[in-house]
């Protein structure tokens, strides 16, 4: 039976080892939380990265056995590896320069090397396990250079590719310098899809500039082959959260979180530690509320999770200080023996804590500086099964596109930040209802089902008009 190959960096479980034997845990983060619920349809498998270095060649067979009953193969990497491809350039490269921290870019070719050589890694792993009717679903900007390569030895393949963060205008990405061969590295694919239709613009026009190649209506003529680009916003996995949110599990923690922390009202704050997600300015903001709207203190606190991510890299070590920092100024500053205002966790929880999160929040706060989608947002939303609360929402996540309904800011206005606490607290029943019932009908609509059966949808259209002009 044909089946879907997916390919990611991550896999949905992350490997770590403790006293000689290895855990398996879910990974956090959007693409892994989005797709793990329904990529074992059929006989799919998913191909990735377990999370750690694992060197000793028996160690690799165990986890390899163990990962297949679960239809995962893992893809290893070395310390070098890791160092290069992973935190170098994927996340000391790409990732600054596709989220506008352009002067955060480390240009290096031994890293750039390494990333050849990973996505050259990869695409063994795929030849290994493909079969001529299977599916490749490519993910990422770890693998760029992938659908390329594949392309290479299986020419008539199906290969999707679909980017979870943002793609950066033309006059951002053309500061790489390896900028055209991640271009035709990506247009190795027959679809590419995007979160947003500005995504999907910018890509366009680099494909024009660097590789001279027109598009019209999305469609792209790449050395006689048809490559079709479309915005896809990816959707949660809603029934889930709106089941777990009714869990009894899920209520026994509220209750229990609820009576250590009294009865104020909360404002939530879930992330990775990520530069990219505004943390820092998004307790300023809070601090700044505090300051003037003293009759608030001691009812409202912050609820804040900080997952831990990518830690080996420097400007992920400066963020995690950072905010350490701030976080110790303002509870000393403004604590109460009765009354924390930031609650303060670096780490990450099962899903029945974060849905317990999700209920008791009057107010959630999303508000990078620039998301590719965010869905931490969205499972808020299908949470609230009472139609409750209140979503702050920046202009620069992917997902604001879609939630119009949340009120909107611009992460770099402090005053405006301010102000949408202020308005989110006081905000009466009657709107924050009318709010999230619209917000809820268009996630529980547009969910991964959706999102998953669009992509393929699109890719098969492509491949069938191909095949019509052969
Ligand atoms: N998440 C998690 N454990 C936690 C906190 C968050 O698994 O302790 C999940 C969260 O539910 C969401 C994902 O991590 O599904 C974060 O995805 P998002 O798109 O918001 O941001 P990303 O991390 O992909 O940039
Ligand atoms: C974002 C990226 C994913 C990545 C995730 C977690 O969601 O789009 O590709 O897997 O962050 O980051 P990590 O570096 O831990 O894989």
């Amino acid at each position: 039976m044909a089946k879907t190959i997916i390919v990611s960096n991550r896999l949905p479980v992350k490997i770590s080892q403790e006293n000689g034997k290895y855990n398996y845990m879910p990974s956090e983060g959007g693409l892994a939380t989005g797709l793990g619920s329904i990529y074992k349809d059929g006989d799919n498998i998913w191909i990735g990265w377990p999370g750690l270095a694992v060197s000793k060649a028996d160690h690799q067979k165990e986890i390899t056995k163990k990962l297949k009953t679960e239809s995962m193969k893992p893809v290893f990497l070395t310390n070098t590896e890791i160092e290069e491809f992973y935190e170098g350039f994927s996340n000391e490269t790409l990732w600054p320069n596709f989220h506008y921290f352009n002067q955060y870019i480390v240009f290096d070719d031994d890293m750039w090397r390494a990333y050849q050589k990973v996505n050259r890694k990869f695409a063994r792993a795929i030849a290994e396990v493909l079969e001529p009717e299977d599916t490749i679903w490519v993910h990422d900007y770890q693998l760029l250079l992938l659908p390329e390569m594949l392309r290479e030895f299986a020419p008539k393949a199906s290969i999707g590719f679909f980017l979870h963060i943002p793609f950066p205008s033309y006059e951002s990405f053309r500061l790489l310098p390896w900028r055209r061969e991640l271009l035709e590295g990506m247009l190795g694919a027959d679809f590419l899809g995007f979160h947003t239709y500005d995504d999907m613009r910018h890509f366009l026009s680099s494909v024009n500039r660097l590789a001279g190649l027109g598009n019209s209506n999305g469609m792209i003529n790449v050395d006689n082959r048809k490559v079709m680009v479309d915005a896809l916003p990816m959707g949660i996995d809603y029934d889930k959260y709106a089941e777990s949110a009714a869990a009894k599990e899920t209520l026994e923690r509220e209750a229990r979180y609820r009576e250590s922390i009294g009865a104020q009202k909360l404002i939530l704050s879930i992330d990775r530690l990520d530069y990219s997600k505004g943390i820092p300015q998004r307790l300023k903001a809070f601090e700044l509320f505090l300051e003037q709207n003293p009759d608030y203190r001691e009812k409202v606190s912050l609820l804040m999770v900080v997952v831990p991510s990518r830690d080996q890299v420097g400007k992920y070590k400066e963020l995690k200080e950072e905010i350490d920092l701030l976080v110790g100024r303002i509870n000393g500053n403004y604590s109460r023996l009765n009354w924390t205002p930031i609650h303060y966790f670096y780490r990450s929880f099962p899903l029945n804590a974060l849905s317990a999160f999700y209920r008791m929040a009057e107010v959630a706060m999303v508000t990078p500086m620039r998301d590719g989608m965010n869905l931490v947002c969205k499972e808020f939303i299908a949470s609230k099964l009472d139609k409750k609360g209140v979503l702050i929402l920046s202009e620069m996540a992917g997902a604001s596109k879609e939630l119009s309904d949340a009120i909107l800011i611009n992460p770099n206005d402090m005053g405006e930040l301010v102000n949408a606490i202020k308005t989110a607290l006081t905000m009466p029943v009657k709107k924050q209802m009318a709010n999230m019932i619209s917000m809820q009908r268009s996630l529980q609509r547009y969910n991964i089902h959706h999102w998953v059966n669009l992509f393929m949808e699109r890719l098969h259209h492509i491949k069938h008009e191909q095949k019509a002009l052969e």
